[in-house]
């Protein structure tokens, strides 16, 4: 149980996964989203029978990103909340093993959460896509310091400026993806290798992801950099046109 009906928690030997659940929106994720998973997140790192993270979807979605309606919440009100940020500062600390499993649409945060997760796996018909500057936006989550760090210069580019779409196969090559398996397989491969994680040394294997991933202090730098002009866009007469755009369409 969390607080929030459309995170659910549920843990396997010393594994705790985490699983949107809220397909009907394709999985969007709201503020008390957010805040469920801090709270998860943080139990787990505090707990020792806890010694890997695990992220799922639904079937054919992983997420669509941050709930639109949320943005143009913000963008009406000017008032951020703490939730978004409190759980990338979160995501960016964490010293346990993070697995991913996608299948499907994977857009916005839905992309640039992998960017912190140690093993992801995706189902061929996967789709990493970010459309942070069509709406207006700027890139989140640490990802303008990720991304160009471990695909390269052009390829983030086009990921994160561009808004390009990216296959399971392109997000392998991107090393954004770590492997490709069949839909049938994939929250079986993807616990597998939590398991494997959590069976591990722990301190030996976090100092292992500390040492590769280096200080969190300069990727938080970066997220609260990013945000404030993230916060400054969501305010503005450009990014309020495109939710209303997104939104009209569903009307018509
Ligand atoms: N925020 C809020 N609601 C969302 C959403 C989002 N990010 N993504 C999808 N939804 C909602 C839709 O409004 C729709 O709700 P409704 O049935 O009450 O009208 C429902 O989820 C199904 O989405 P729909 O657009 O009908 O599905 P689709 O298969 O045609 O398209 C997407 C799926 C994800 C490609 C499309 O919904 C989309 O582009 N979403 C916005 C993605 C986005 O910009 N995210 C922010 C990134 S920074």
């Amino acid at each position: 149980m969390t607080s929030d009906p459309h995170i659910e928690i549920t843990r396997q030997g010393a594994v705790q996964s985490i699983r949107f659940d809220r397909a009907e929106k394709k999985n969007a994720i709201t503020r008390t989203m957010y805040a469920a998973m801090t709270v998860a997140l943080k139990a787990a790192e505090d707990d020792d029978a806890i010694r890997a993270h695990l992220y799922l979807g639904q079937p054919g979605v992983f997420s669509s990103g941050n709930d639109v309606q949320d943005f143009m919440a913000f963008a009406m009100s000017g008032e951020m909340g703490t939730e978004v940020l409190d759980f990338l500062h979160t995501l960016a600390r964490l010293k346990k093993p993070v697995v991913s499993a996608v299948d499907g649409l994977a857009i916005g945060i839905g992309t640039t959460i992998h960017m912190h997760c140690d093993l992801t796996f995706a189902t061929p018909r996967s789709l990493f896509k970010t459309p942070f500057v069509d709406l207006a936006l700027v890139p989140e989550a640490g990802s303008s310091l990720l991304a160009p760090a471990f695909m390269g210069y052009q390829r983030a580019f086009a990921m994160l400026a561009m808004g390009e779409d990216f296959s399971a196969q392109d997000a392998v090559e991107a090393g954004l993806v770590y492997k490709v398996v069949d839909e049938g397989e994939l929250e079986e491969r993807a616990m597998q290798a939590a398991q494997a994680l959590a069976e591990k040394p722990p301190v030996a294997l976090s100092i292992a992801k500390r040492l590769m991933k280096s200080s969190p202090d300069k990727l938080i730098e970066r997220i609260d950099e990013e945000a404030a002009y993230f916060a400054a866009q969501l305010k503005s007469d450009e990014a309020k046109a495109a939710f209303m755009q997104f939104m009209a369409r569903k009307k018509s």
